[in-house]
């Protein structure tokens, strides 16, 4: 996330601003309703991996207790630098999903986010245990990853036909050798990640289910296609189908 209001710092182009936008008001709707039927708050929110605070910060706007247990040093002091600019107090800890177990009681937590970790996690499946562990029964997950569908969508769309392929057949679904990512997942493994961790997902969304597929000339024609592409991706987050082929996946899962 960028933050609530979905604005970015400086020098993000039209699209990208727009992407990060669509991506920002899909998940922040989603989790402002989970918040809501997680309680009156204030909440126990853990942000495991939760880099310099995009969604962190503007939970703890919400009055909530948050808690970014992150590895990179440079991001906790971007975080730190955000909270105070925001007035906020948010608590960041040097680690890993691997040390959660120690960081906090079991159960404390009434909601995990883990955005965009399990992609880079050794292994998906033990930093999922380690987040179960510290979510409390009727707690929740807040999962967003990278869709391996719109990973060779995206790949056919730039004219590398053959990658889209080879992420296809691949585990890890990477393009090859130079993908820069180290893992992408299908909705249904995903789905099956959170089940066999032991957690319900209870809703699944797709983020930018248009945002990267948009050609450039749309941006020239029409001065609203940002706020118009915000609107769609709004719309189209749940339809059934096209959940499918958006860039990432958001999956909200309970703990019984
Ligand atoms: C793509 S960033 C996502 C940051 C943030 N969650 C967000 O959505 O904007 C991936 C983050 O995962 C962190 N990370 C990498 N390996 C991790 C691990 N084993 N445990 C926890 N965080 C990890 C990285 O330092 C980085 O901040």
């Amino acid at each position: 996330m960028t933050d609530k209001a979905g604005t970015t710092a400086g020098g993000t182009t039209g699209p990208a601003r727009a992407a990060n936008a669509a991506r920002t008001a899909v998940v922040w709707e989603a989790l402002q309703e989970l918040l809501s039927h997680l309680g009156d708050g204030p909440l126990e929110v853990v942000d495991a991996g939760g880099g310099t605070g995009g969604a962190a910060v503007p939970l703890a706007e919400l009055g909530h207790r948050v808690t970014v247990v992150e590895p990179n040093p440079d991001s906790l002091a971007a975080l730190e630098r955000r909270a105070a600019e925001s007035g906020v107090a948010v608590r960041g800890v040097q680690g890993e999903t691997r040390d959660l177990a120690s960081l906090f009681e079991e159960g404390s937590a009434d909601l995990v986010l883990v955005h965009n970790v399990l992609e880079y996690v050794d292994e998906p499946a033990a930093a999922l245990h380690d987040v179960v562990g510290i979510t409390r029964p009727g707690g929740a997950v807040s999962v967003l990853a990278t869709n391996a569908v719109a990973g060779a969508l995206h790949r056919v769309l730039t004219g590398h036909v053959a990658e889209a392929h080879h992420l296809l057949a691949d585990a890890d679904g990477r393009w090859g050798e130079s993908d820069p990512m180290p893992r992408r997942f299908t909705r249904g493994q995903l789905q099956q990640l959170l089940t066999d961790s032991g957690l319900h997902p209870t809703s699944v969304r797709g983020v930018r289910v248009f945002a990267d597929v948009l050609p450039g000339q749309a941006w020239e024609s029409d001065a609203h296609t940002g706020q118009h592409l915000v609107e769609l991706e709004r719309t189209v987050a749940q339809h059934p189908e096209l959940v499918g082929i958006a860039t990432q996946l958001h999956v909200i899962a309970s703990r019984d």
